[in-house]
């Protein structure tokens, strides 16, 4: 298992040689320590990602594309020991974790392709002695910041396309979960990437934060996590004009109308809601369910959630893991006991599961009915296993409830109405859109939010554009 920090193709340790413990969130032990880095570390990684950018630039798109898809054929052929230690730094179950490496190689494979088709252009010009060029070249050095619940995808997504597009980049992972972060970074080493290419540093995360920032040969930040603290970063971005890609929180609403193939719609709730213990972006967060299929959509939904088994991520047909943290528990027991206080019936679980030898962090999966919106579940992202049904009578409605929210990062309806599939899929304010699909994530498609969910799009053709500057060239031709 590596532990050290990845400095201009170095492993290294902090300065002060200070490190912070990586512990398991399902039974609290411990699994490793890492370097606790600040500023001066952060700075040097800076410095190797500017240093190694010139060489890496100037490569062919071909030879950059040759090196991340090694690096994607890596990871598949470690996928047995990468998820393992996701599952014991993050929790989540293996079956998942296998399922994360698997959709964290898909990004690298993906966008050592599109590399190749960064195309320019050339713009019919009003004078007949000038030609107008458009040219595409990389950003620069670009720090990426990660979250927690997807240590190894959340990578790679921004990994992938900002090396595609000949940048260098210095990754600051979640401090929950460094070691998946850190076994990247030793396969970008067997995968050939050079040395400086890709540098990682773990620590305290207000200093690195602050010299990722503040360094000016910093060009971009890609940041995946909560609102609250992307609007902290977008702040001090400002002062560098830093170029910005934030995936930040949603609330997602979850459709169910009259016409729905209810069996989908219960298997899509499930699959949607519960995975990752329900710490997702994108999970459902309140399910609006038409009056005339409410009564049977519950019933099946309650049965589905009553067969869910709890427990640690290493133990055969678990579905349902750790939360990462207490904070995290105390949130969703927040959340339940508001909406009991105000009226919410558990109709199922509602409160902590004890798992035999794990720590006291699961959460039973749960399910409210009778929910009303003024209740913070309603308001707010749990990231829990909790779902919380409210019934509604008309389309209008509905969509409505689903707009009314800050976030806009992604929703989801089931019908059988291909009219209203198109109506509703252009109502939602949301930049995803699940319409009969409750697993809308891809590396061929753009992932990313509208309002206080996000700012640009990772994954397809567009995540191109957030590793690359867009130069024109305005070309005098003399005897034209
Ligand atoms: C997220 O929760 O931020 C990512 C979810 C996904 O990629 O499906």
């Amino acid at each position: 298992m590596q532990t050290q920090n990845l400095i201009g193709g170095r492993w290294v340790g902090a300065d002060s040689g200070a490190t912070f413990a990586v512990t398991d969130p399902a039974t609290d032990e411990h699994v490793a320590d890492v370097p606790k880095c600040g500023r001066a570390e952060t700075a040097r990684a800076i410095g190797a990602a500017q240093e190694a950018w010139g060489a890496w630039r100037s490569k062919t798109a071909a030879e950059r594309g040759e090196a991340v898809r090694k690096l994607a054929e890596l990871m598949v052929r470690d996928q047995e020991r990468l998820a393992g230690l996701m599952t014991r730094e993050q929790g989540k179950p293996l079956a998942e974790a296998r399922g994360e490496i698997a959709y964290a190689a898909s990004f690298l494979t993906w966008a050592a392709e599109e590399g190749r088709r960064l195309y320019g252009e050339m713009i019919p010009a009003s004078f007949a002695n000038k030609r107008l060029l458009v040219m595409r070249q990389p950003v620069g050095v670009c720090a990426i910041i990660t979250p927690w619940n997807f240590p190894s995808a959340m990578i790679t997504r921004k990994l992938g396309p900002a090396l595609s597009c000949g940048c260098t980049v210095v990754i600051k992972p979640a401090e929950d979960t460094p070691l998946s972060a850190l076994a990247i970074g030793e396969l970008c080493g067997e995968a050939g990437i050079p040395a400086g290419v890709v540098n990682i540093v773990t620590g305290t995360p207000a200093e690195i934060g602050d010299e990722l920032l503040s360094n000016p040969a910093v060009r971009k930040l890609s940041f995946t996590g909560s609102t609250q603290v992307g609007k902290l970063l977008m702040r001090k971005a400002a002062d560098n004009v830093l170029r910005l890609s934030m995936e930040l929180g949603g609330h997602a609403p979850f459709i169910v109308f009259d016409d729905a193939d209810v069996e989908a719609a219960v298997a899509g709730a499930m699959a949607t809601k519960f995975r990752n213990a329900g710490q997702t972006c994108i999970c459902a967060n309140r399910l609006y369910v038409q009056a005339g299929i409410y009564d049977e959509f519950v019933g099946r939904l309650t049965e589905a959630v009553s067969c869910l088994k709890v427990g640690r991520g290493t133990d055969e047909g678990v579905q349902v893991g750790p939360l990462i943290n207490d904070a995290a528990v105390e949130k969703v027991e927040a959340h339940v006991a508001d909406a009991r206080e105000r009226g919410a019936d558990v109709l199922f679980g509602g409160q902590r599961a004890h798992v035999a030898g794990g720590a006291d962090r699961f959460f039973q999966p749960t399910l409210l009915a009778g929910v009303t919106g003024e209740m913070r579940l309603s308001r707010e992202e749990t990231f829990g296993p909790v779902a919380p049904v409210r019934r509604f009578m008309e389309e209008a409605e509905a969509i409505a409830w689903a707009n009314d929210s800050d976030f806009g990062l992604a929703a989801y309806a089931y019908t059988r109405d291909a009219s209203r599939c198109f109506r509703v899929a252009e109502a939602l304010e949301y930049g995803i859109v699940g319409m009969n699909d409750a697993a809308p994530s891809t590396a061929q498609a753009p992932f990313g939010g509208v309002k206080q969910s996000g700012i640009g799009r990772e994954g397809g053709k567009y995540v191109m554009d957030e590793y690359t500057e867009t130069k024109y060239v305005s070309w005098g031709v003399s005897g034209a």
